[in-house]
């Protein structure tokens, strides 16, 4: 049986919950998740969804994949939804959105990991981020049985307050989040390397003078102020104080190759 497993990634979290799951699976196969605005036919009997939770939702990635997504009849489909802890009515939102095209969510789970959203802080201390990899890992190895199994369960969701206010903070803030990048600025240690603009997985920075300008289609991933070596890049006035996060085990390498894949 052939599996394909679809990721979307700001800081790695999401992809090194790839990388556990396909570990686990055996034979599926990993992919970066293109921004599709066409038909994008995949053969894969099983088909698995790996991303990040973004304002309570999906981000518009995983809408447009989703939207264009050609699968055989019979294509079992599992997501895992990474977050920081508020993972919401994403994955409800996700069977909804499948559900448009006929399409049946058979399982879908939160995955808390540490957060990467820095306007609001860091990651937390080291023994926690090390205790939410650690749940995270063996959680994956029974997600792993139930999907062999070809089960189909009741997605993960929040309490009721936080689906209903959450979702529509979501639905209020999701038109604009193209144009949150006007927050982003660069300190005088930006030294023009231009790393930002390569690991943008939406070919949202262009170097200008040595600097880099936003494009306003930005998909709020934040992996180019997370990666940025220099640290110079910052998000309104707070995040100079906040320590930069990506998972341990992710590479530059890995988001370089991740945009690369944004076009089909
Ligand atoms: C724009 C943005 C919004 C976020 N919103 C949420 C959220 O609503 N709930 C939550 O639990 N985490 C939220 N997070 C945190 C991420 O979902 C979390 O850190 C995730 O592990 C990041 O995965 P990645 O490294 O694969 O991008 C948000 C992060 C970003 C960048
Ligand atoms: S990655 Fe950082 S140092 Fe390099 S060009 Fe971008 S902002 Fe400047
Ligand atoms: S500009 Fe930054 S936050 Fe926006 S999509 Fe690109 S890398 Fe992500």
């Amino acid at each position: 049986m052939k599996t394909g497993l679809y990721v979307y990634t700001g800081t790695g979290n999401s992809l090194w919950i790839a990388r556990q799951l396909a570990l686990e699976l055996k034979d599926a196969a990993l992919h970066f998740m293109p921004y599709l605005s066409e038909g994008f036919e995949v053969e894969d009997d099983r088909v698995g969804i790996i991303f990040p939770v973004h304002i309570w939702g999906l981000p518009s990635r995983i809408i447009q994949f989703i939207n264009h997504l050609q699968v055989k009849p019979e294509t079992y489909f599992f997501a895992l939804a990474v977050n920081a802890g508020q993972t919401a009515a994403t994955l409800v939102q996700l069977q909804k959105l499948m559900s448009t095209r006929r399409l049946s969510l058979a399982v879908g789970y939160s995955m808390v990991l540490p957060s990467n959203y820095i306007p609001w802080g860091g990651p937390g201390p080291i023994d926690t981020q090390q205790r939410l990899y650690r749940g995270a890992q063996e959680k994956v190895k029974a997600i792993a049985g139930t999907i062999l199994r070809g089960e189909r369960k009741k997605v993960d969701r929040g309490p009721l307050w936080q689906n209903v206010l959450f979702s529509l903070i979501y639905k209020m803030s999701f038109r604009s989040v193209h144009k949150l990048d006007k927050n982003f600025w660069v300190d005088d240690r930006c030294n023009g390397c231009g790393i930002c603009s390569k690991v943008c997985p939406a070919a949202n920075i262009e170097m200008t003078n040595e600097k880099p300008a936003w494009l306003h289609r930005c998909e709020q991933c934040l992996a180019c102020i997370q990666w940025c070596p220099q640290e110079a890049i910052q998000y309104g006035k707070k995040t100079i104080k906040y320590p930069r996060y990506h998972h341990p085990e992710v590479i530059l390498e890995d988001m370089l190759e991740q945009a690369k894949a944004n076009k089909v």
